[in-house]
């Protein structure tokens, strides 16, 4: 499958959001990643449901969720209705759920892609039992909150694991990469097995988004 490049929304001129999310369009990004922080779960505050909804009459590109709040089981249909056609899934971390199947469930029910989050020093085996439901397995590769962080270089062998892991299972949900992920790193991770990879600052603070996005794809080219 071809590997996608996910920019973060949340490290664009919000001043000018819908040329922002038209420049990432046609600079040939496959998604956008959309970071949503409740000042709860992470000690930062970001886009809320005016905002994709906002998202989705700017022509955008399909819509990959990031739910980084409490109480995802509040807010998951909110988003799906906010965001309408656009949503391509929602992702919660798996840390903020306690009943996780019902969460996941009611997320698929709506017809979109339900993903599971696991932070940095959450490990890889309490997926074990809800591997099967999910759409997609997403690694955070820095603690979530902020954009601009420094990858953690020992999440490529997480990562490494979790492809052994899905390359083993009937189940074969993709396995999203998030966190500190620029030009100069997108290679490893590619290697590792991510088959979603999601970089904030590394396309919106560059200096032109088609050739950083061109380079990361040269980057990963062939595998
Ligand atoms: C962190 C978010 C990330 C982040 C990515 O909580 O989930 O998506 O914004 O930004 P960079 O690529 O700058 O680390
Ligand atoms: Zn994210």
């Amino acid at each position: 499958m071809k590997k996608l490049i996910a920019p973060s929304i949340l490290s664009a001129d919000f001043t000018r959001l819908g040329e922002e999310v038209r420049a990432i369009k046609e600079a040939g990004a496959d998604w956008i990643h959309v970071d949503v922080m409740d000042g709860h779960f992470v000690p930062n505050i970001s886009i809320g449901l005016p905002i994709v909804e906002a998202l989705r009459k700017a022509d955008t590109l399909p819509m990959d969720i990031h739910l980084q709040i409490e109480n995802p089981d509040e807010f998951a249909e909110r988003f799906i209705d906010a965001g309408g056609d656009a949503v391509h899934g929602i992702t919660v971390q798996y840390e903020t759920c306690g009943l996780l199947y019902s969460t996941i469930s009611r997320i698929k029910s709506r017809g979109v892609s339900a993903g599971i989050a696991i932070s940095p020093t959450t490990p890889l085996y309490v997926l074990e039992e809800v591997l099967e439901y999910a759409d997609m397995i997403l690694i955070m590769t820095v603690e979530p909150g902020f954009p601009g962080q420094k990858f953690i270089q020992s999440m490529v062998p997480k990562v490494m694991r979790l492809r052994e892991l899905i390359d083993r299972s009937e189940h074969k949900p993709l396995i999203e990469v998030d966190g500190g992920i620029k030009l100069d790193n997108i290679r490893v991770i590619a290697e590792a097995g991510a088959d979603v990879i999601v970089s904030g600052s590394g396309i919106f603070q560059s200096s032109g988004y088609s050739e950083t996005i061109e380079l990361m794809r040269k980057e990963i080219k062939g595998l």
